[in-house]
């Protein structure tokens, strides 16, 4: 049975995907190339600066670290612009529901996300207080596949992480559950999340 659960925020929790989008796209804009959604499906889940190597690999852009440090908060900053405009009609159907209704069932909540602008986010949107734990971009250093995200996140709860079920809506999520050893609820499509326990379209299908 799950005594903890371990959300995902972009994609899961919140619309802000087609925000991330949005702002790589238009920095692949001024860098002269194409930037399909297909080619973003592999940046979801990873962490800002793993996602701009991906970018710029698949723009054939060669950088320094210096011209990347440059670029990525260029992107944030962009991307910022977003979300401070975001408002809780972009909470994903039946989120906020499901966070309370495993409240009342005592589960506890924690948040395993790469962003660091969660916490922005979270009190932007209203719910932060619906979480006992958030682990976030400012506390890992390893992007996700690695496990590290869901190894914190089922720590800070003081649960075992077999003991934690995770959500999420990325491939590179999906995996960094399993290799952490929580069962995976994966948020999407099967074909993209194929490595999870169970694949549900949203978090409404759980809102009982
Ligand atoms: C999430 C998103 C990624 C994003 C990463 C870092 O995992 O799915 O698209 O790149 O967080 O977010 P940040 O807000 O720190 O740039
Ligand atoms: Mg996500």
């Amino acid at each position: 049975t799950m005594r903890g659960a371990i959300f995902d925020m972009d994609g899961v929790i919140v619309d802000t995907a087609k925000y991330h989008y949005l702002a790589w796209h238009s920095l692949a804009e001024r860098l002269g190339f194409e930037f399909t959604e297909a080619d973003n499906e592999r940046l979801k889940g990873v962490s800002r600066v793993e996602s701009l190597k991906i970018l710029l690999e698949i723009g054939g852009v060669e950088t320094s670290e210096a011209e990347r440090l440059r670029m990525a908060k260029e992107k944030n900053k962009e991307y910022v612009e977003y979300i401070s405009r975001l408002e809780p009609s972009e909470i994903l159907p039946g989120a906020k529901k499901y966070l309370q209704q495993l409240r009342q069932q005592g589960v506890k909540i924690a948040l395993g996300s790469a962003s660091k602008n969660a916490a922005f986010i979270l009190d932007r949107l209203g719910i932060a207080e619906l979480f006992d734990a958030v682990i976030d971009g400012t506390k890992v250093t390893k992007a996700k596949p690695d496990p590290e995200v869901f190894l914190e996140a089922s720590a800070a709860l003081g649960l075992a992480p077999t003991d934690c079920v995770v959500f999420e809506d990325a491939a590179a999520g999906v995996e960094a559950g399993k290799a952490a050893g929580c069962s995976v609820i994966g948020i999407g499509s099967p074909e993209v999340l194929f490595a999870a326990d169970r694949v549900i379209r949203g978090l409404d299908e759980l809102v009982g």
